[in-house]
């Protein structure tokens, strides 16, 4: 149950306020300012009803102490009907209620049931939002690589400033997970942080969706509405694949960016914003300014410090960590891991989608291969077919295999596909690889494919 601590010099009043509560809380009581703060720091009631005329302290300086001790402390003030100025004075105090003697049981019931509700959801908050920021806690994002943790203590670095920044990097490669640890970092990590995707926005509604709109702006604006760059304020704003936003858009974006004001789409009212912008993008922007398709001038605004992210080839130190880390994520209660060919052929994959196709691959992996060591044979077939001819590739350029042996593997493997996709009818096999079936017999002497019939004796 909950604790309530009841302060009032009179005992009739601590009691009556006791029993009415005591159904669905602990009541605490104490006669005087003094015990209550004792009691307070002891006992952390979750609530306190404090009456404000008492010999010695009276409530309002007992109330600044508590709110000393807890900046969120919910106290609820207890008044005679004359005093009612000082109950004023108390809520600006930070007091959370008052109510007036005398008051009846249902009304002080409410009330209290009330404050608790609210402090239930500031605590609710509290813990969302820490839950949250710990997603985004460098433990979080892996990496052992120069590239990782340059970008660490870059975020370090700017986290806190205002400066805008610029990620870039492949598809998958992190950016919006880098991103938002940007902003959970930095001293805004409290206000919003609103992301949009200016590729999933059609260019005739991206205007409103950022500045919003008044009432009437155009056909289907029933109400006004507050744009993303207003409910960002104080925080930061995530413009994700910035790179696909129109010429006109790019204009007024820019605008704001240097004057920090802006109007709502059918508004007259400059309406003002402290935003921290991140950007990012998987396009070369560079490449797009001198197309003429991204305003050089944006770019320069937006480009402040750029990060950016390599591909997962460029860092196979990480590839190690990520796989370990996403199979931890994926089953946390036991001890898996990949088989040592099955790992090489991971390390060696050059991973088009980055990240996020090796998290893809490891749930998949994971879902479907019972046992508690991962083999070759479990991984998806595109990787390992893929990566098998550029291990081949590595071995020939270092000696290791000639090239001849390396084409007659290569060439039986897919032979031999070919047979077992046609049931072993040669003519079919043939047709399959665009050779006679001539040819193919030959092949398959040379390799030593027994046919099926071979096959079977
Ligand atoms: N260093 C990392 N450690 C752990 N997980 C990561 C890391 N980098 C990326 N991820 C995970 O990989 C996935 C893809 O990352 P994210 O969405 O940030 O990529 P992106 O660069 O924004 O991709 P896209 O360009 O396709 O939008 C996410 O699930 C993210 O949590
Ligand atoms: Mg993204």
């Amino acid at each position: 149950m909950k604790k309530i601590l009841i302060v009032d010099d009179e005992k009739s009043v601590r009691e009556s306020i006791g029993l009415i509560l005591s159904n669905t809380y602990e009541p605490l009581y104490a006669e005087s300012g003094e015990e209550a703060i004792k009691i307070y720091q002891d006992e952390r009631p979750y609530l306190t009803l404090l009456d404000i005329i008492m010999p010695n302290t009276d409530g309002l300086q007992v109330l600044e102490r508590l709110k000393d001790i807890d900046r969120s402390a919910i106290v609820i003030m207890v008044t005679a009907v004359t005093v009612l100025s000082t109950a004023i004075e108390a809520m600006k105090k930070g007091a959370y209620d008052y109510i007036q003697k005398p008051f009846n049981a249902d009304e002080l019931r409410l009330k209290v049931d009330k404050a608790v509700a609210a402090k239930d959801m500031v605590n609710e908050i509290r813990f969302l939002r820490t839950e949250i920021s710990r997603k985004y806690d460098f433990e979080n994002i892996v990496g052992n690589s120069k590239a990782i943790q340059d970008v660490f203590s870059k975020i370090k670095q700017i986290a806190d400033s205002k400066t805008t920044v610029l990620i870039t990097g492949e598809s998958g490669t992190g950016k919006e997970l880098i991103a938002k640890s940007i902003h959970y970092h930095s001293s805004r990590n409290n206000k919003p942080l609103i992301a949009i995707n200016c590729a999933a926005i059609p260019d005739t509604l991206i205007e409103s969706e950022l500045f919003g709109h008044e009432k009437g702006a155009f056909t289907d604006a029933s109400a006004r509405r507050a744009g993303q760059f207003e409910l960002a304020n104080e925080g930061t704003l995530f413009l994700d694949e910035i790179g696909d936003l129109s010429l006109a858009t790019q204009a007024k974006i820019l605008r704001v960016l240097q004057e920090k004001e802006f109007l709502r789409v059918g508004g007259t009212k400059t309406i003002k914003v402290d935003v921290r912008l991140i950007a990012a993008t998987n396009k070369d922007l560079e490449k797009a300014t001198r197309e003429g398709k991204f305003r050089e001038d944006l770019f320069y605004r937006i480009n402040v410090i750029p990060i950016y992210l390599p591909p997962l080839r460029e860092r196979k130190d990480d590839i190690h960590l990520l796989i370990d880390h996403f199979i931890n994520k994926k089953s946390p209660n036991r001890k898996r891991k990949f088989s040592q060919e099955a790992m090489d052929i991971m390390l060696n994959y050059h991973w088009p989608g980055n990240i996020r196709e090796l998290e893809n691959v490891i749930e998949r992996v994971v879902t479907l291969t019972p046992d508690n060591l991962i083999k070759i044979d479990d991984l998806p077939q595109n990787i390992t077919n893929e990566t098998k001819a550029g291990l081949m590739k590595d071995d020939i350029l270092s000696g290791r295999l000639s090239l001849d042996e390396a084409i007659s593997s290569f060439e039986k493997e897919i032979i031999l596909t070919a047979l077992e996709k046609t049931n072993y009818v040669q003519t079919q096999a043939a047709n399959l690889l665009g050779i006679s079936r001539r040819i193919l017999k030959y092949k398959m002497d040379s390799l030593n494919i027994p046919t099926e019939r071979e096959k079977r004796e």
